[in-house]
C-alpha cells in the first residue's frame, strides 16, 4: 500500500490537461492501486492522476459501490439535471454548490486497455463528471453555483440533493 501525496489548488498539476494513457502496463497498475489507496485513506469518492502528480487520463471512483477504474474515460451522452454539493481532496475543507447531470454514459479502458462502457446517475454521475474535469484541469469552482460557508458546510443546504458530504 503506498500513499500518494494530494497536490492541493495553487499546484499547477491541477490546471493542465492530461495526456492520454497509451501503455497498459504495471506502472499503470501500480498507479491505479495507489490512487485507490489514497482515495479511501482521504476518505474520498474519486480521484484523478492529476491530483498525485501525474499528468494522464486515469481516474478512480468509489461511491459505495466498488471500486471503478477508468482509463481515458469519456462523456458520451448526458442528460438531466441535478444540484447539490460538492467537494474536492485538492480543496479541503471547502465545498460548494454544482450543478451537473443527473446521467451520463461514458466509455473508457479498464486497466488491460479493453474498452467498456457505462452509465451512472446522481452521485455516481457527479462523481464521473467532476473527475473527467480534471482530466482538462477543470476544478469544480469553475462550475460552481455558490460556495458554503463553514456553517453550512456543517449543516444542512436547501438546494442540497444529496445532504451526504463527499470529496472528489
Ligand atoms: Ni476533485
Amino acid at each position: 500500500m503506498a500513499i500518494r501525496k494530494i497536490v492541493t489548488l495553487g499546484d499547477d498539476t491541477l490546471r493542465k490537461n492530461c495526456k492520454k494513457q497509451e501503455k497498459f502496463d504495471l506502472r499503470l497498475w501500480t498507479l491505479l492501486k495507489d490512487m485507490a489507496d489514497t482515495m479511501y485513506k482521504a476518505d474520498g469518492v474519486g480521484l484523478a492522476a492529476p491530483q498525485v502528480g501525474i499528468l494522464r487520463r486515469v481516474v478512480v471512483i468509489d461511491v459505495g459501490d466498488g471500486l471503478v477504474e477508468l482509463v481515458n474515460p469519456e462523456i458520451i451522452e448526458s442528460s438531466g439535471k441535478q444540484c447539490g454539493r460538492e467537494g474536492c481532496l485538492s480543496l479541503p475543507g471547502r465545498q460548494a454548490i454544482v450543478t451537473r447531470p443527473n446521467h451520463v454514459t461514458v466509455r473508457a479502458q479498464d486497466r488491460r486497455g479493453r474498452f467498456f462502457e457505462f452509465e451512472a446517475e446522481e452521485l455516481f454521475a457527479r462523481a464521473v463528471c467532476h473527475e473527467l474535469d480534471h482530466l482538462d484541469g477543470v476544478l469544480y469552482i469553475d462550475r460552481m453555483d455558490r460556495e458554503l460557508t463553514p456553517e453550512e458546510i456543517e449543516g444542512h443546504v436547501p438546494e442540497d440533493d444529496a445532504e451526504e458530504e463527499h470529496a472528489e
